[in-house]
């Protein structure tokens, strides 16, 4: 038999229903058209966010449209969750209080002094979901931005990040996608055992000025873990200590 390599060409099989579970089933059931996900992304959300049901969850959805994720979003977490939707398009205020706990507000993911008014009347978030305009410095900003001010054992959750291979959406330059980015931050979440800085500063994230070895940047002391999906990016925050190991 011939050896399977990695690199063999094959085909995807075409499914339809591709995850299961709750959140799967909402999505299934449909809002009269309002919702518009790939069927991929709900295994990943069942994941990562199913911790947050029946709880005092304060979650933030960039990307309105049609109103539909959001009161997905409010079905499965329940009443004791307060949901933020943001939009640029002003249509979207037709769903402000649409159930008790849902909120909506309109403004650009690229505008700080508007992220942070949100964070000043719903904050801290401990879920954060970017569905916007999934350029490339809109992902990265509206990233860099929000992710300090989160909750420390929050989630965040870049999606549609396959819009990294897609030329219409690189209005940073062609090599600067969210991607790209996420690989230099996966060498930040190592850099307790780092000698040299890294440079973001391309990125819009100043490098740290260092004293002495093993400092690390607050991305780091922050994350616990960084999950990379066909075109998702979760971020799981938690406080992290000083690497330590020894021999017992
Ligand atoms: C993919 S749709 C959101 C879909 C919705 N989350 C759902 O699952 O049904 C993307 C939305 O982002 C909005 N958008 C585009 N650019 C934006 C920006 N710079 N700031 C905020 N929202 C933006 C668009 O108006 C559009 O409604």
């Amino acid at each position: 038999m011939t050896r399977k390599r990695l690199n063999d060409p094959v085909a995807l099989a075409k499914v339809i229903e591709q995850s299961s579970g709750p959140l799967y089933d909402l999505f299934l059931a449909g809002n009269d058209g309002r919702i518009h996900r790939w069927h991929h992304y709900f295994d990943s959300y069942e994941r990562h966010l199913s911790r947050y049901r029946g709880r005092p969850l304060r979650m933030l959805e960039i990307g309105v449209q049609y109103g539909g994720s959001i009161g997905m979003w409010a079905e499965y977490f329940g009443d004791q969750a307060t949901l933020v939707g943001v939009d640029i398009n002003p249509a979207v205020s037709v769903f402000d209080g649409m159930r008790p706990n849902i909120n909506i507000r309109v403004g650009n993911q690229r505008d700080t002094a508007f992220l942070a008014s949100l964070e000043a009347e719903f904050g801290p978030f401990d879920v954060i979901i970017d569905d916007g305009g999934h350029t490339a410095l809109q992902q990265i900003e509206t990233f860099n931005f929000l992710y300090p001010a989160m909750t420390e054992d929050g989630v965040y959750v870049c999606e549609d990040t396959h819009t990294s291979y897609w030329d219409g959406f690189k209005d940073g330059g062609t090599d600067v996608t969210f991607i790209q980015y996420t690989k230099k931050l996966i060498d930040v979440l190592h850099s307790p055992y780092h000698r040299e800085n890294l440079f973001l500063s391309r990125y819009g994230t100043a490098p740290a000025d260092r004293e002495g070895a093993l400092q690390t940047y607050r991305f780091a002391a922050e994350t616990h873990a960084i999950l990379i999906y066909d075109s998702m990016v979760f971020f799981e925050r938690r406080p992290r200590a000083e690497p330590f190991h020894e021999r017992r």
